[in-house]
């Protein structure tokens, strides 16, 4: 089978190194993918990994791309593509793709769509009301005090702001609403209560009427340890969490899942691909903070390095609406996933920074790094981009896997480099 990976990050990185095991895969592509991603293998045919240079939200070349190759089977990372089309697109012109639909992935790119589909559905998430008017928007966050204002569309993840008080409420409703700081993401809003407690990452796998749900993860969002600091893409995350046994998690998902699917159903949404409901374990029970409609990054990191499954055997059950038939098996091990940024991130970075200690680290027992923000430049990689590694590690338990991934870390270098030293730490 030829794939196409499309997307640049580590998440990216960990999909093809995983989709290159299988026996199915003859080649393997990715657009635009990075240096790491280009350094892979095909475990069975030995061949190459071949990154392209087309953006992942350049759709027509993709798509001709594509054609020109006979992929068979292509695969989609990121949010953008999925709310742009792509899978409708390459529906259209007869090609396999794995990957939400334009209709699913709303529930990503409108957080006034998913927050009315959870109110009609029962599913568990904060109160909450949608606006296009603002004052009246300015109005309800007053009444609930501590709040959260939510840009409705995609704002690249900074479209969420936490508000202490009224004053800082009715400013972060100027900031979206009046001047458009997230452009016409910002025409509508959410605005929800503002929950306490341990947030942690759920994923599904789902073929449009069946949902396979993965063991717990969770993500570190804010820069600096003790969840300090601004706002990342994620600065590491591991799997399993204690913070959810099997009975809770079965719980959650009996909640979560089964009223998804009978709405989405209901809806007539075809659902097939990665669902990630963001959840906050409340002392009043779980409840959904929003939903990504893809893996997230660096949960995938953690995820994929424990699962015991063919990925490609999933994914086109995924896509085929036969996954009832699927069992996912997961390794015992736990798997800590530690970020590398370059120094700045989440605000402005350099780039092009040597990397120095690759080999060395990747040689370490139960070790794998995923690149994010990587790129080769005469004949060395360097940085370019914020998030520039996920150094991961799998170990018998979760204390040993973050041993072992804080002793890969320290072997890589380059100027600047910057992570945090919790990663896992609240779960010890
Ligand atoms: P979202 O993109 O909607 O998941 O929001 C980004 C981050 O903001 C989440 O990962 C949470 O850490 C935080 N957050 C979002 N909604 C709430 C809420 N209602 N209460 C507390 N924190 C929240
Ligand atoms: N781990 C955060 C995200 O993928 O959105």
């Amino acid at each position: 089978m030829k794939i196409l990976v499309i997307g640049s990050g580590g998440r990216e990185h960990a999909l093809v190194w995983k989709l290159a095991q299988s026996p199915h895969a003859t080649q393997v592509w990715c657009a635009p993918g990075n240096a790491g991603i280009a350094q892979e293998r095909l475990a069975q045919k030995g061949n190459a990994v071949e990154c392209v240079s087309i953006g992942a939200e350049d759709l027509p070349k993709l798509l001709a791309f594509a054609q020109e190759k006979k992929v068979d089977f292509t695969v989609v990372g990121p949010d953008n593509p999925l709310a742009l089309g792509i899978v409708d697109l390459f529906q259209q012109n007869g090609l396999k793709i794995w990957g939400v639909n334009q209709k699913a992935a709303q529930f990503e790119s409108s957080k006034v769509f998913s927050q009315k589909f959870m109110e009609k559905y029962g599913i568990p998430t904060a109160a909450a009301e949608t606006f296009s008017d603002v004052v009246a928007a300015k109005k309800f966050a007053a009444s609930l005090g501590k709040c959260v204002v939510k840009a409705d569309g995609l704002a690249l993840g900074k479209g969420v702001l936490i508000c202490h008080n009224q004053t800082e409420a009715e400013k972060a409703v100027d900031e979206i609403m009046v001047s458009k700081a997230f452009g016409a993401a910002g025409a509508n809003v959410v605005i929800q209560e503002f929950l306490e407690g341990i947030e942690v990452s759920l994923h599904a796998l789902c073929d449009g009427t069946t949902a396979k749900i993965f063991p717990t993860s969770q993500d570190h969002k804010r820069a600096l340890e003790n969840d300090e600091g601004l706002n990342t893409g994620g600065m590491g995350a591991y799997s399993p969490t204690p913070f959810l046994n099997d009975a809770q998690l079965a719980g959650v998902a009996a909640k979560v899942l089964e009223p998804f699917m009978r709405g989405c159903v209901a809806e007539g949404i075809d659902y097939r691909g990665l669902l990630y409901p963001g959840v906050m374990l409340t002392k009043s029970g779980p409840k959904i903070l929003e939903f990504n409609a893809r893996f997230g990054d660096p949960e995938t990191q953690v995820y994929l390095t424990r699962l015991e499954n063919d990925l490609v055997e999933l994914l086109d059950a995924s896509a085929s609406g036969t996954l009832a038939k699927q069992e996912l098996k997961w390794k015992p091990e736990a798997s800590v996933c530690v970020i590398l940024a370059s120094g700045g991130y989440p605000e402005n970075y350099p780039k092009g920074k040597i990397i120095t200690g690759l080999d060395v680290a990747n040689k370490l027992p139960g070790v794998k790094i995923f690149h994010a923000g990587t790129a080769l430049k005469d004949g060395q990689i360097v940085t370019s981009g914020g998030r520039v590694l996920g150094v991961t590690a799998l170990g018998k338990d979760l204390k040993t896997a973050q041993a072992a991934a804080y002793a890969a870390v320290a072997s890589i270098q380059f100027e600047g480099a910057r992570f945090r030293r919790d990663i896992a730490s609240k779960a010890l």
